[in-house]
């Protein structure tokens, strides 16, 4: 029997393992899986840490998710095709659900199923390694709790190690002697820290916007938003605004490429993620900055230079739970024979299709296409249930609307299941008023 090693338990992982039990009920054989997540429980970023840094064991710690995150996008755009929102929780629930509710559905899925005993928790990865006369990989883990390594060979890896948790940190003149908090979004936990404060909040995509609306909404005096390339645009209220880059700072006053300045208390720098695989050679790395297209992937899954190496949820997101389950039953095609992949010559020329098409993306209603059209051609060709993606792909421009309208009342919005065609309830309370964002306030009364 040949044996599959899977590189991470968060929803991509998942995904995979989820993909092979549903071929086994099939009465598919499959391969030995192997699934190796560093963390104590599954769930990935989903899982919710007050520690920043480090963890227990002295690795990295994973998450970049802080308290009151509630989803960015609406609910229905990210919906398992194979179980609905409406099966987990045994009713409605509103569009935007806060971070514990997510997290609730995404395990309810794998609870249900017999995965578990696949994964080893506590062990991280420490190196892979292909052996070219064996044609196996050696993949080496470190048992965090026994404090013990061992090697075990595979003849399939799929890498599921996520790419939002290593800090993309630039530096600006001046910030060592900032006297304030100066901090990566990574390591933020707590909006209510920044209560009567004046904050600067550098970057200009998801987490910038999240994390000045929280402060905002937590009590911030005031936030200030610092754009490298363009500002995000929205109608904010007075006391948010948006400034070019942050040139220098002095003391607390930070100083914007237009010459204007201002005093600060806090510094967030939310600047991104790198793509850090410290445990793979060369030959199996990825080397890319957030986008929707890395090169170098077949499908957007496949190492070109060696197929058998795979990585699940390698590109940016707009589409996710329902995209990585896309990929991962497209992966799980391929190893049990059902798909042939073409040669490498054939490969990588339709990754370069791909890659012109997102280049030539020029707004995110192009960005939302170029995803739809991705993931509707991976879905051609596997038994994953029906997913109507031009009905989520609407329902991401609408949100892209909303979002434009008001930027602070967009997650007041219901939106209809592409599942079960029900439109979700309205939350009992707005967002902005909604201080409590544990999963026992938000299904109190919601329906
Ligand atoms: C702040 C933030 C908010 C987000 N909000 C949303 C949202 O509202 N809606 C949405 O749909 N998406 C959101 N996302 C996107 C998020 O990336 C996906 O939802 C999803 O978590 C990606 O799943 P993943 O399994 O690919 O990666 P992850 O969730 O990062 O999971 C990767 C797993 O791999 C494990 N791992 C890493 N390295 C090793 C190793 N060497 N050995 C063993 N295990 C390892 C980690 O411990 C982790 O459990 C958000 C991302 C961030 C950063
Ligand atoms: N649920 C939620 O509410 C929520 C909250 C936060 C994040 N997320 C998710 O988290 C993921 C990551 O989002 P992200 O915003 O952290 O990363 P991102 O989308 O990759 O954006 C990185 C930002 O950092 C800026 N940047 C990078 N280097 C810089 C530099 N040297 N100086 C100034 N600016 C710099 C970029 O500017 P340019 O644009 O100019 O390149 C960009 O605005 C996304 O999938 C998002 O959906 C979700």
């Amino acid at each position: 029997m040949s044996r599959l090693a899977i590189i991470g338990a968060g929803p991509s992982g998942l995904a995979a393992l989820r993909a092979f039990e549903s071929a086994r009920n099939g009465g598919a054989e499959i391969p030995e899986l192997v699934c190796y997540e560093r963390q104590s429980d599954w769930g990935g970023i989903w899982n919710y840490t007050w520690r920043t840094g480090l963890d227990a064991h002295g690795e990295p710690v994973h998450g970049s998710m802080y308290r009151y995150l509630w989803s960015n996008g609406p609910k229905e755009c990210l919906e398992f095709a194979d179980y609905s929102f409406e099966e987990h929780f045994g009713r409605l629930i509103p569009s935007y659900p806060p971070r514990a509710v997510l997290h609730d559905y995404i395990v309810g899925r794998v609870e249900k199923s017999r995965v578990r005993p696949y994964i080893r928790f506590e062990t991280t990865v420490r190196w892979v390694e292909y052996n070219e006369t064996t044609k196996k990989y050696l993949v080496r883990s470190h048992d965090l709790k026994a404090d013990t390594y061992s090697d075990e060979e595979f003849d399939w890896v799929i890498n599921a190690s996520g790419h939002f948790s290593t800090p993309n940190v630039p530096s600006f003149e001046g910030l060592d002697k900032f006297p304030g908090r100066v901090m990566h979004s990574h390591d933020f936990r707590d909006a209510v820290e920044f209560a009567d404060k004046d904050v600067l909040v550098v970057g200009s995509s998801y987490s910038a916007e999240d994390i000045g609306i929280q402060c905002h909404k937590y009590g911030a005096k005031s936030v200030t938003f610092s754009y490298r390339h363009n500002p995000m645009g929205f109608t904010w209220p007075e006391s948010l605004d948006e400034r070019p880059l942050l040139t220098k700072v002095v003391g607390r006053t930070a100083h914007f490429l237009d010459g204007s300045t201002k005093d600060f208390d806090a510094i967030v720098l939310c600047t991104g993620y790198l793509h850090h695989y410290p445990y793979l050679p060369d030959s199996l790395r990825l080397k890319t900055d957030n986008r929707l297209f890395p090169l170098g992937l077949y499908k957007g899954i496949f190492w070109e230079e060696q197929p058998t190496f795979m990585y699940l949820g390698a590109q940016d997101q707009y589409y996710t739970f329902n995209m990585f389950d896309s990929q991962a039953w497209y992966a799980r095609d391929v190893i049990l024979g059902r798909i042939e992949l073409p040669n490498a010559e054939v490969q990588h020329a339709d990754s370069l299709v791909w890659r012109a098409k997102e280049e030539a993306c020029q707004n995110a209603t192009d960005d939302i296409d170029f995803q739809t059209e991705y993931i509707r051609d991976l879905l051609g060709s596997t038994d994953y249930p029906p997913l109507d993606v031009e009905h989520v792909a609407a329902l991401f421009k609408e949100w892209e609307h909303h979002k434009e309208e008001n930027i602070l009342t967009y997650r007041d919005r219901s939106y209809p299941s592409v599942l079960t065609g029900k439109v979700s309830p309205k939350h009992h309370t707005d967002w902005l008023g909604a201080l409590d964002d544990s999963k026992e306030a938000f299904l109190a009364s919601g329906d």
